[in-house]
């Protein structure tokens, strides 16, 4: 596929989720169908009934052994955005889903394709890389995940897609999202920033006089972020530790970013 990109999450549930409510939204309110295969993983449910529930898009179940159907509906659907959601393997009975077949569709009908290949990666085609190498099918239309708990031996899961998809679901997706507005909007004078890519992001002040001062001023401006000194850190490493949650919106780190600014004005450095 040319132009792919992947993004790292930390279960195949929430890549999952994130995949289908995001591809989603690429549709306005209503416009979006999801044609989800009535085996598909309890993930994949929950990720379409969410997205149903946020986005209004209509849920269509079918049977990934008999695309007739699946056929029917499409040549019907005149919403926008289309989207097939299948499991790569189905995880009860272990029949693989006819990719092929189902890509062929997805162009006919100009819907893009979602294959969670849980049990094929690591396991399928002849490097191991999955259902897609198996079937011998590339195409900007297919989202792909991959999850790491199973054949992997560890934990995790990845999105692989186009592209522009990838870009699109880490502006849609609020972690990612906060991650990159702190990155680009957060620049101290006197304070260091940890180059860190997760919701924690420490803020290193050193001494612990500092990190203490900070947090008090901090606090009377309503945010809760505490000053970690040794033993937890090494002597004259202490630190703020900002922690970035799902219930945090981009106004609240902008916010966040203007009161840290004017605070920084009072409280030395001394690293
Ligand atoms: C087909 C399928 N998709 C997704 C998942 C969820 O993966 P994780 O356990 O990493 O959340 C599983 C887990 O059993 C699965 O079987």
């Amino acid at each position: 596929m040319p132009d792919a990109r992947a993004l790292f999450f930390s279960t195949g549930y929430l890549a999952n989720i994130n995949a289908i409510t995001g591809i989603s939204r690429l549709a306005e309110q209503g416009q979006a169908s999801i044609y989800s295969a009535k085996l598909n993983h309890a993930s994949l449910i929950d990720g379409v009934r969410l997205t149903s529930a946020q986005t209004k898009a209509k849920i269509n179940l079918f049977d990934h052994q008999n695309l007739d159907l699946l056929e029917e509906a499409l040549k019907q659907d005149t919403l926008p955005l289309k989207l097939i959601v299948v499991d790569g393997v189905f995880s009860m009975d272990g029949d693989i889903a006819p990719v092929e077949k189902l890509l062929h569709i997805a162009e006919q009908y100009d819907a893009l394709l979602m294959v969670d290949d849980a049990h094929g990666f690591g396991v399928l085609g002849e490097q191991g890389h999955g259902i897609l190498e198996q079937a011998d099918v590339h195409s900007e239309r297919i989202i792909y995940v991959g999850t790491l708990g199973k054949a992997a031996g560890v934990s995790g899961a990845f999105i692989c897609a186009a592209a522009p998809f990838i870009e699109w679901l880490i502006q849609k997706g609020r972690p990612y999202k906060l991650i990159q507005i702190w990155n680009e909007e957060m620049n101290f004078s006197r304070w260091e920033k940890t180059p860190s890519s997760t919701p924690i992001q420490p803020v290193i002040l050193g001494s612990n006089a500092n990190a203490l001062a900070a947090a008090k001023l901090l606090d009377e401006a309503g945010y809760w972020i505490p000053a970690i000194r040794p033993p937890t850190v090494p002597v004259g490493n202490s630190r703020l530790r900002i922690t970035f949650s799902a219930n945090h919106s981009a106004d609240d780190l902008r916010e966040l970013i203007k009161t840290l600014k004017s605070i920084e004005k009072h409280v030395e450095s001394n690293l």
